[in-house]
């Protein structure tokens, strides 16, 4: 059965202490709230890692990094390396969010190797996809969304493709407070499934979790989580502030 994952992408915001903070009180007030069927996910900047690592050791809640490069080590200024993500214990991955894309340039082909490199060191990818609005006004989101998934992860063996998590964000709907609905995100999430089903198999397809990221905040969680495709959320805005960000995790 597939667990519910409530992730948390802080992007590059928060000091050290402001992420210590925040960190402790996720922990102290999602205490009742873990069981085996969520998982909560806590992706930081970089430099929060190790710390947060350090004062979440006694509790369920994983870590995750915003990225990685697809080299273990080498002469690659200002990167992070995934087998060193992978040494202090870091679980997840976030791979392709649409701002790297966005911003970095980063594309399918080499997003398909950071994810050979994540999974080579036992991370698990969280790979994103998602239209543009321009893309959803032309009729052109099922196309992009496929082109994306197939290109970043369809040379992945049966084995491999089950380590990783799939997260659908619709690029209109991040940051901006519009949120897709759960009719749009639920259609979006059965067709990924249904692609992997075609790729794969029915089991592995049902094995498989599809996040579903923008705009996601107490007010829709519920509705967007109850989809029977949708089995978790990435939360950028909301995962800033303990309250909201736990009201989700209690939507589950
Ligand atoms: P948002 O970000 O919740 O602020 O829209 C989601 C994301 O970018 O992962």
């Amino acid at each position: 059965m597939r667990k519910y994952i409530i992730a948390g992408n802080w992007k590059m915001n928060l000091t050290l202490e402001e992420g210590y903070g925040l960190a402790s009180e996720i922990k102290w007030m999602v205490a009742d709230e873990v069981n085996n069927n969520i998982e909560i996910v806590i992706i930081p900047s970089y430099i929060h890692l190790s710390g947060i690592q350090n004062l979440l050791k006694d509790s369920s809640i994983k870590l995750g990094a915003q990225n990685c490069h697809h080299k273990n080590s080498g002469a690659y200024t200002g990167e992070i390396s995934p087998a060193a993500l992978a040494n202090i214990g870091i679980k997840y991955v976030i791979i392709g969010h649409s701002e790297r894309r966005q911003y970095n340039g980063e594309t399918n082909e080499i997003l398909a190797e950071k994810i050979n490199a994540a999974i080579e060191n036992g991370l698990t990818p969280i790979y994103c996809f998602g239209e543009t609005l321009w893309e959803r006004e032309n009729n052109l989101e099922l196309t992009i969304n496929e082109c994306q998934v197939r290109e970043g992860l369809f040379h992945l063996t049966e084995d491999q493709i089950k380590k990783v998590v799939l997260a659908y964000e619709p690029v209109w709907a991040i940051g901006t407070g519009k949120t897709a609905t759960s009719a749009q995100a639920q259609q979006m999430h059965s067709f990924v499934r249904e692609l992997l089903k075609e790729k794969y198999n029915k089991e592995t397809a049902e094995s498989i979790s599809i996040l579903y990221g923008g705009s996601m905040k107490p007010e829709n969680a519920k509705e967007l989580l109850s989809c029977p495709d949708i089995d978790g959320g990435l939360i950028g805005g909301a995962a800033l502030e303990s309250r909201s960000f736990v009201e989700i995790v209690k939507s589950v």
